[in-house]
C-alpha cells in the first residue's frame, strides 16, 4: 500500500512498503520495508503492541533531520497526530499543546500571531513540533528547552501515555534522552510550550541583532513579529530551501574544546569563530573550521557542501546515504588533521536494520 494511501484514507495500521525519498529533506533514496502512519491518539495501544514486536522501530517526523539509508528494513512510525490546544492561561505564561505532526514553522507563525510569544527566534526552522525536542532544536540565541513545559509520549515498555517534564527530557546542546540510547522508549505525541506573558526579544545572537530590521526602531518597538521576519529573512538568505536543495540544516554539531585548546588554537588561527560557554568551555564554530578546510562549495558527485554554508551538506539529486556519509568523514578527517578536533554529525543517522 502506498503512503498516500494510508496518508489519506483510513486509519489502518497495516505496515506496508514505501519510497521515503520524499520523506526526508535530504531527498536521499530510501526504500522502507514496512511504514505505518500514526493519525490519531487512539490507534496507539495497537500500534503500541506492533513497537513491541519490532524493538528497532523507527520514527519519523517531517525527516528533516535525518540520513535515511537507501533500504529501511525496521518498521517506520510516520507520526501524522495534528491539533494545537490551550491548556491553561494564567498571569505568568500560557501553557499550549501541540500535536508531534503539525509543523515546526506552522505553529511558531500562528503562536506568533496569536500573541503567545517567545518561539519567534526559532522560526522556519525545517520539521515538525514532535521532532523538536528530539535534537533540542536551537537558533539565533534561543534553544527549545528554554520554552518547553513538557513532553507526553507514549511509553513503550509499559504500553501506556506518561509526561516527562523538561528535566526528565534530559537536554542539552542538539541533544536530549530521546536521542540518546534511551531513544526507543518513547514516542513522542505532543510538546507542551509554557510561554511567557512578559515577552522581552532576544537580540544576543551577533548576526540578528545587526539586522536593518532593527536598525530605526527603539527597543519597546521591537515585536515579535519583527523578530520573526528577521529570522526567517536570514535563514531564506544563506540556508537551501529543502524543496529545492536537498539538505537537513546543520550536518555538524559545533564542537565543544577546553579553554587550553581554544586558546593553543587561537595562537595558531587568529580569525577562529568561537563562543565561550557558562561552563568554561568553549564553542568553536564548525562551520568557519570547514571553510578553512577548503570545502565550502566544495561537490563529490551528487554531494557537495553548500556554497553559502559550510556546515550544511546538500543532495544535488539521486544521491544515497553512503555517499553523503563518506563526504562527510573526509570533512571530518581533513578537520580533525588541521584543528586537532573530531566533528559529530548533528542529524540521526539510521541503521539499515
Ligand atoms: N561561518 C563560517 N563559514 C561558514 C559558516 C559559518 O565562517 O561557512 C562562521 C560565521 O561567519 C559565523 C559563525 O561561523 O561567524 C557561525 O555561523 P552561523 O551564524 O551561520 O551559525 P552556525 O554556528 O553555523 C548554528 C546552528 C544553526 C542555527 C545557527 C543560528 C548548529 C550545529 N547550527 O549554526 O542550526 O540556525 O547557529 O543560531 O548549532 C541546524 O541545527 O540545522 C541549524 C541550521
Amino acid at each position: 500500500m502506498s503512503n498516500r494511501l494510508q496518508q489519506k484514507g483510513t486509519q489502518t495500521l497495516v505496515p506496508g512498503p514505501s519510497d521515503l525519498t520524499s520523506f526526508n529533506t535530504l531527498g536521499l533514496a530510501c526504500q522502507a520495508d514496512q511504514v505505518v502512519v500514526l493519525q490519531a491518539h487512539e490507534q496507539l495501544p495497537e500500534l503500541g503492541r506492533q513497537l513491541l514486536q519490532n524493538t528497532d522501530f523507527f520514527i519519523l517526523g517531517a525527516g528533516s533531520n535525518v540520513v535515511l539509508p537507501s533500504q529501511l528494513a525496521p518498521l517506520v512510525v510516520r507520526v501524522a497526530l495534528k491539533g494545537i490546544d490551550l491548556i491553561e492561561e494564567h498571569s505568568e505564561h500560557v501553557l499550549v499543546a501541540v500535536a508531534a505532526g503539525e509543523n515546526w514553522h506552522d505553529w511558531v507563525a500562528s503562536a506568533t500571531a496569536r500573541g503567545w510569544f517567545g518561539l519567534e527566534n526559532l522560526g522556519l526552522i525545517p520539521g515538525t513540533v514532535g521532532a523538536a525536542p528530539v535534537q533540542n532544536i536551537g537558533a539565533y540565541g534561543v534553544e527549545l528547552c528554554e520554552r518547553l513545559h513538557s513532553v507526553r509520549a507514549w511509553q513503550v515498555a509499559e504500553q501506556k501515555f506518561v509526561t516527562l517534564s523538561r528535566e526528565q527530557c534530559g537536554f542539552g546542546y542538539r541533544d536530549s534522552v530521546f536521542k540518546r540510547a534511551e531513544r526507543g522508549q518513547w514516542l513522542i505525541v505532543s510538546v507542551q510550550f509554557a510561554l511567557p506573558k512578559a515577552w522581552q526579544p532576544v537580540l544576543t545572537y551577533p548576526e540578528l541583532k545587526k539586522h536593518a530590521a532593527f536598525a530605526k526602531l527603539a527597543a519597546h518597538e521591537v515585536s515579535a513579529q519583527i523578530v520573526l521576519d528577521a529570522v526567517c529573512d536570514i535563514r531564506r538568505r544563506k540556508l537551501p530551501d529543502p524543496s529545492v536543495l536537498g539538505n537537513a540544516g546543520s550536518f555538524f554539531k559545533n564542537p565543544l574544546v577546553s579553554s587550553a585548546q581554544y586558546q593553543a588554537l587561537r595562537a595558531r588561527f587568529a580569525e577562529l569563530v568561537a563562543y565561550p560557554q557558562a561552563d568554561g568551555g568553549v564553542k568553536l564554530a564548525a562551520g568557519w573550521l570547514i571553510e578553512h578546510c577548503g570545502f565550502k562549495g566544495y561537490r563529490a558527485g551528487a554531494v557537495g557542501v553548500h556554497a553559502q554554508q559550510a556546515l550544511v551538506l546538500v543532495n544535488y539529486g539521486g544521491a544515497q546515504a553512503t555517499e553523503l556519509l563518506a563526504l562527510a568523514e573526509k570533512i571530518a578527517q581533513t578537520v580533525e588533521q588541521t584543528f586537532g578536533v573530531r566533528l559529530e554529525i548533528e542529524p540521526v543517522v539510521v541503521a539499515s536494520g
